[in-house]
């Protein structure tokens, strides 16, 4: 692990496995592991759902950037972000300009990421997956943003200790 880099940051859309390869890969590294959305929900005592439904998305994307740039100041940490999270201008600022952080984004083709989705126990709790026509125009507009990350792993086919292993190699 090169020493200036103290914060891995995943990125990638909905079913890219950050939530599974991101505990993984901080046990490998000794780090704490947090996923963006998971605080929010026990911060809120609200699930992501209800969020979306109380406060819109914009709502939703206002309290999940500040979050990210609560926990983005930890150090030692692998921080997992929703797959929606870089559509907010200060996000992307925040992962581009911050020193010691190495942004992952793990990849895999939209079919693919949709039938993952789908064989999860909760998928109803993911309210962008209801929103089939704009998928898949979200899918590529972020695309553009998820590339800028320091480092991409082509998830298709992996369990989730490989890409934990993958990333390991790459850092
Ligand atoms: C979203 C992805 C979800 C969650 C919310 C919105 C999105 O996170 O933040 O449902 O806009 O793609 P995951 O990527 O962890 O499923």
């Amino acid at each position: 692990m090169p020493r200036e880099i103290f914060r891995i940051v995943l990125v990638g859309f909905m079913g890219a496995g950050k939530s599974t390869a991101g505990p993984l890969l901080a046990e490998r590294l000794g780090w704490e592991f947090m996923d963006a959305d998971q605080c929010l929900a026990r911060r809120t005592g609200q699930t992501i759902a209800e969020l979306f439904e109380g406060q819109g998305e914009a709502g939703f994307r206002e309290m999940e950037a500040t979050i990210i740039a609560e926990l983005h100041e930890r150090q030692e940490v692998v921080l997992a972000l929703g797959g929606g999270a870089i559509e907010t201008d200060s996000t992307r600022r925040l992962l581009s300009e911050s020193t010691g952080t190495c942004v992952v984004f793990l990849n895999a083709p939209l079919a693919v990421l949709i039938e993952r989705c789908e064989s999860q126990p909760g998928a109803a709790v993911r309210p962008i997956l209801q929103q089939r026509e704009t998928l898949s125009e979200r899918f590529h507009s972020r695309l553009q943003h998820y590339e800028r990350a320091h480092v991409t792993i082509d998830t298709h086919g992996l369990s989730p200790e490989t890409v934990a292993d993958r990333i390991m190699d790459r850092l």
